[in-house]
């Protein structure tokens, strides 16, 4: 059965800084969630890109879709977005024709996720995970503070967590459709990813490997990070 990709795009990317929507900004001359789509629609399995773009730029991001062209197997949607992750996420999923039972919710702001990692993730659902997320071991220790009253403050270190059975998650996020929509419709608290709220509807959420060069462009020096990954593969 084909899988659709829902990439929410909506957001301005506030730490960033000043500029386009995060989306829209360039990553070797080619706007990041054009980059994403790419990443997306690489996977034989994915025949739909539906993409949620800033709620103003619709129009800019179809025509941006239009001119850049995606393998021929693959249709996209744009829908405008929400003000927060969850309510894109949301719009983007009322949009899916009825055909599709494998959704992936891919972050535009992952624009170089390999498409073995997209295929893996495809995969553990096909093989009946309702929700499939993919994640790495992390580098640095973790530990749980009293957060300081005042910034620059000094804080209590609470504890210091297990970092062998921890994870930092990725996207794209891997579901049944089913499962995702229903948990769109019942849990209402502000979350961070999607399948938290799977885990929310107490349903088993399962981890596959992440790849390094699936991380989310956040601050002014992933740009480089990404910029530097572009400039090997193009060698
Ligand atoms: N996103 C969205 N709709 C929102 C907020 C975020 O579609 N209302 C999307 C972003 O476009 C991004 C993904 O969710 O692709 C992950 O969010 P994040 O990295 O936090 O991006 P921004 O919210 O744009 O960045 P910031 O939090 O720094 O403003
Ligand atoms: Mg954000």
């Amino acid at each position: 059965t084909p899988a659709a990709a829902v990439i929410p795009a909506a957001g301005r990317g506030v730490r960033l800084g000043p500029g386009a929507p995060k989306a829209l900004r360039a990553l070797g001359g080619t706007p990041m969630l054009i980059h994403a789509v790419r990443a997306m629609a690489a996977s034989r399995a994915v025949s739909l890109v539906v993409v949620v773009a800033p709620p103003d730029g619709a129009a800019e991001v179809k025509s941006l879709l239009d001119a850049h062209a995606l393998p021929e197997r693959t249709d996209f949607l744009v829908v405008p977005g929400g003000a927060e992750r969850q309510d894109s996420v949301r719009l983007g999923l009322d949009a899916l024709p009825p055909e599709y039972d494998i959704v992936l919710v891919h972050d535009a702001a992952r624009p170089l996720v390999p498409v073995d990692t997209v295929d893996a993730v495809i995969e553990a659902v096909r093989e009946g995970a309702p929700a499939v997320v993919p994640a790495l071991p992390l580098a640095d220790t973790v530990k749980e503070v009293e957060p300081a009253g005042a910034e620059g403050e000094p804080e209590p270190v609470v504890a210091t967590l297990e970092r062998a059975r921890l994870r930092a998650v990725q996207t794209p996020q891997g579901f049944d459709r089913t499962t995702l929509v229903r948990a769109h419709e019942t849990v209402t608290d502000n979350v961070t990813d999607d399948a938290s709220m799977v885990e929310q509807l107490g349903l088993q959420v399962v981890v596959v490997p992440g790849h390094e060069e699936a991380f989310k462009v956040t601050r002014p020096l992933d740009l480089v990070l990404a910029e530097a990954v572009l400039a090997r593969r193009r060698l």
